[in-house]
């Protein structure tokens, strides 16, 4: 089973991290190609390799960490997904630029960040209809980056949620998840849980829980 991952900022820097702690290798990709994340390999160690995003997208299970905005351009390049896994880590947000002035209608502001208005539709639809014939599950992306490492905490496991349509799929990322650390929880269809888990607004987004 390989893992790739396509984002090498917050989030898929802190994933690589779980997966070297955990000796589980995953080939890590950016825009800017391999050797820009040389300062990140030599942290984490040899189980995460520099790749290229092709390279990243070729794997078994494929972590899409990239900012919303990013997506159609990242993903109308893909190759045919065939039925691999595609793990949605992203969420519906707009990042501010912190020198702009704060918009007092955006209740996120102090955040930095903005909803990305979708006419009602749960991102993980739209994001699945930009994998056309992927497996997606979504997790990953309810909590802040800064916690995903701490794996193990207050003597229980961080709870990490997912959600998918494909049981089969979801029960590999079920055991990824457990592998790296975390006390998985599916939600459901991507319909119920991934709106659930989605931030800014999904009731369970943002929320910390420990499996003690
Ligand atoms: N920040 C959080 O706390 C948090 C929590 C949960 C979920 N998320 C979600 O996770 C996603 C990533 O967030 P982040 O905080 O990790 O963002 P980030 O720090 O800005 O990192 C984005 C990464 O995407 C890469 N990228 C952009 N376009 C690309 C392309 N066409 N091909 C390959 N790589 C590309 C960037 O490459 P370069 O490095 O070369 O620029 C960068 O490594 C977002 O959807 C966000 O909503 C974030």
């Amino acid at each position: 089973m390989t893992i790739g991952i396509i984002g090498s900022g917050g989030l898929g820097s802190n994933v690589a991290r779980v997966l070297a702690k955990k000796g589980i290798s995953a080939t890590i990709s950016n825009s800017r190609g391999p050797a820009s994340m040389a300062a990140l390999i030599a942290e984490v160690g040899p189980m995460i390799k520099a790749g290229t995003v092709a390279e990243a997208a070729s794997a078994d299970i494929v972590l899409v960490a990239v900012r919303w905005e990013s997506l159609p351009k990242l993903l109308a390049g893909m190759p045919a997904w065939n039925g691999r896994i595609v793990i949605d880590g992203t969420n519906p947000v707009e990042f501010l630029d912190p020198n702009a002035p704060k918009d007092p209608t955006n209740p996120l502001a102090d955040w930095g960040i903005k909803a990305i208005d979708l006419g009602g539709k749960y991102s993980s639809s739209v994001f699945r209809d930009m994998v056309s014939g992927a497996r997606v599950v979504k997790a990953f992306n309810h909590l802040d980056v800064n916690v995903l490492t701490q794996t193990e905490v207050s003597g229980g496991a961080r709870v990490q949620f997912f959600s998918g349509d494909d049981a089969a799929a979801k029960a590999e990322v079920r055991q990824l998840l457990e592998a790296m650390g975390y006390f998985a929880v599916d939600l459901g269809s991507l319909e119920v849980g991934g709106a659930l888990a989605q931030l800014p607004f999904g009731p369970l987004a943002g929320i910390n829980f420990i499996k003690i």
